[in-house]
C-alpha cells in the first residue's frame, strides 16, 4: 500500500514532499506554520491578507493607525471611494512580512505566499500589483494566486527580473477557469507552475455557488489531467480541499495530481496563527456546525462554523483603517447592509446586519471561523485533556501524519503529561 512518501513534487529543480500547506488569512497560515512544512521539505504558505494590520500586529508598525488618522473625517460617511491605501507602506508591509519569514526560513522545502484578488483594497490593479512586485523583491518563493479568476494578475509582475524565475500558481475549481486563464495569459509566454484544484470541501472562500455540494473533486481533477494530456501541457495539479488522511492523498495522486494542498488539520497546531482558545471551537464542531453562507461581502460562499461571533454581528464598517473588501469604486456589499439597517432601526445603537458581514475586521479579530467541511473529525486526532479541552498537535506531527499514515489511519500525538503540583 502507497503512502504520500512514496511520491515527490517537482516544481522545475526542486523535489518535495507533496504536501502543500494551504493559504490562510487572516495570519491563519502564520509565518511559523509555513516554516514548519518548507522545513519538513514541502510547501508552505503565508497569506498577504490585511497584511498591513498583520504587521501591526506582529512586528509592531503603525500602517493602520495612519491610514485611519489620515481618514478620520471620513468615519460617519457612506462613501468611502476616497479611502485609498498608502501604496509605499502597502510594500513595506509586504516586504517586511516576506522578508522575516524568508530570513527564518529552514530545510529544502519552499515558501510561497496566497494573494486573493477579491482584496480589491478600492484599486485593485495597483494594490495587487504592488503586493505581488514587493513579495517578488522580498524573496518569496512562489505566488499562489487566489479567491478570482486573476486573468490580469501575471502582466502585472511581467517586467520584475523574477518572473520566470519564481513560482507562480493559481487556485481554480473548474476546467473553464483554468482554460480562460490560459487563454489569457497566452501572449505572456508563461505558463504556471502549478494548478491547485480546490474542491467544494475547503475552507475559506468557495469557487462554486451555493450548489456547491452537487461537485466532486476527484472528478475536476481528472477532467483537468485529461485536458492537460491532450493538450500536452505539462502542468502539476495540486488537489485540495476535504484531503484529511494520507490515503486520502494518495487517491488523488493516483488519479494524476502530483501533489496535496491541506489546511483544515493544520487549524488546531500549536504553529497556526489562531487564538489557542479559538482552535477548541474547530476541536468541538460538530458536522452540523458547520455551513457554507452568503454573508461574505466578496460574493463569493464561504465556509464557517454557525458559532462565529462575527455572524449576525452589525458592527460600523470599518474602511477607514481597514477597506481590504471596497471594490474598484469604493464600495463593500456590507456597507450597503449596514446603512440599510441603521435606516430600519433609528436610534439603536447597535443593530444587526444578517446577510453580510465586516469580513476585514471580524477577519482580523478571529470572529469568523473559517473552516473546511472536515473540521468535525479533527477531534479524533488528538487526546482530551482532563478539563476537557483537546490537545494541540504539533504541525510536524500532522505533516508526517500525512505523508506517512497507510489504511486511512490518523496517529494520535504523544500524550502531554499532566503536570502534577
Ligand atoms: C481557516 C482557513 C482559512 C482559509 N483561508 C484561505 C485564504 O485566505 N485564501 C485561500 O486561497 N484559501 C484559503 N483557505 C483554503 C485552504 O488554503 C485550502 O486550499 C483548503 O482549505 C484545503 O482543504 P482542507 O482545509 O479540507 O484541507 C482557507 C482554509 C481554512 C481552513
Amino acid at each position: 500500500m502507497k503512502r504520500l512518501d512514496d511520491f515527490r513534487l517537482r516544481l522545475g529543480r526542486h523535489e518535495l514532499v507533496p504536501i502543500v500547506i494551504g493559504g490562510m488569512g487572516v495570519d491563519i497560515s502564520s509565518s511559523d506554520l509555513a516554516l514548519e512544512a518548507a522545513r519538513l521539505g514541502g510547501v508552505g504558505h503565508i497569506s498577504d491578507a490585511m497584511v498591513n494590520t498583520l504587521t501591526d500586529r506582529r512586528y509592531k508598525t503603525k500602517y493602520t493607525k495612519a491610514k485611519q488618522a489620515q481618514f478620520q473625517y471620513n468615519v460617519a460617511s457612506e462613501d468611502k471611494s476616497e479611502v485609498k491605501f498608502n501604496l509605499e507602506h502597502l510594500a513595506e508591509a509586504t516586504k517586511l512580512h516576506v522578508e522575516t519569514t524568508m530570513a527564518r526560513k529552514q530545510g529544502n522545502g519552499l515558501i510561497f505566499i496566497n494573494c486573493m484578488e477579491k482584496l480589491t483594497m478600492n484599486g485593485p490593479k495597483e494594490t495587487l500589483s504592488v503586493r505581488m512586485n514587493a513579495a517578488l523583491d522580498a524573496g518569496i518563493d512562489g505566488i499562489t494566486l487566489a479567491a478570482g479568476l486573476h486573468l490580469g494578475s501575471f502582466a502585472l509582475i511581467a517586467e520584475h527580473p523574477r518572473f520566470r524565475e519564481a513560482k507562480l500558481g493559481i487556485i481554480v475549481s473548474s476546467l473553464r477557469a483554468l482554460q480562460l486563464f490560459l487563454k489569457k495569459n497566452s501572449r505572456l509566454n508563461r505558463l504556471p507552475d502549478y494548478v491547485v484544484i480546490e474542491g467544494p470541501l475547503a475552507g475559506g472562500h468557495l469557487g462554486f455557488g451555493m450548489d456547491w455540494a452537487e461537485y466532486d473533486l476527484e472528478k475536476i481533477v481528472t477532467e483537468i489531467h485529461q485536458y492537460l494530456l491532450t493538450e500536452k501541457l505539462d502542468i502539476p495539479l495540486i488537489a485540495a480541499g476535504g484531503i484529511f488522511t494520507g490515503s486520502d492523498a494518495v487517491r488523488f495522486l493516483e488519479l494524476g495530481a502530483s501533489g496535496v494542498q491541506v489546511a483544515t488539520r493544520f487549524t488546531v497546531t500549536r504553529e497556526c496563527g489562531l487564538p489557542d482558545d479559538i482552535k477548541q471551537e474547530y476541536f468541538k464542531a460538530s458536522e452540523a456546525d458547520i455551513e457554507v453562507n452568503e454573508i461574505s461581502p466578496t460574493g463569493y460562499p464561504m465556509r464557517m462554523i454557525k458559532a462565529s461571533p462575527g455572524i449576525g454581528d452589525g458592527i460600523r464598517p470599518n474602511c477607514e483603517a481597514y477597506g481590504y473588501l471596497l471594490d474598484a469604486n469604493g464600495k463593500c456589499a456590507y456597507i450597503t447592509s449596514y446603512n440599510r439597517e441603521v435606516a430600519a432601526h433609528p436610534g439603536e445603537r447597535r443593530v444587526s446586519v444578517a446577510d453580510k458581514t465586516c469580513l476585514c475586521t471580524h477577519m482580523r479579530n478571529f470572529d469568523i471561523w473559517t473552516c473546511g467541511q472536515l473540521t468535525w473529525r479533527l477531534k479524533d486526532t488528538t487526546h482530551r485533556n482532563p478539563d476537557g479541552s483537546y490537545q494541540l498537535l504539533s504541525a510536524e506531527h500532522v505533516f508526517k501524519d500525512y505523508q506517512f499514515s497507510t489504511d486511512n489511519q490518523v496517529s494520535l500525538p504523544e500524550p502531554e503529561l499532566a503536570v502534577s503540583a
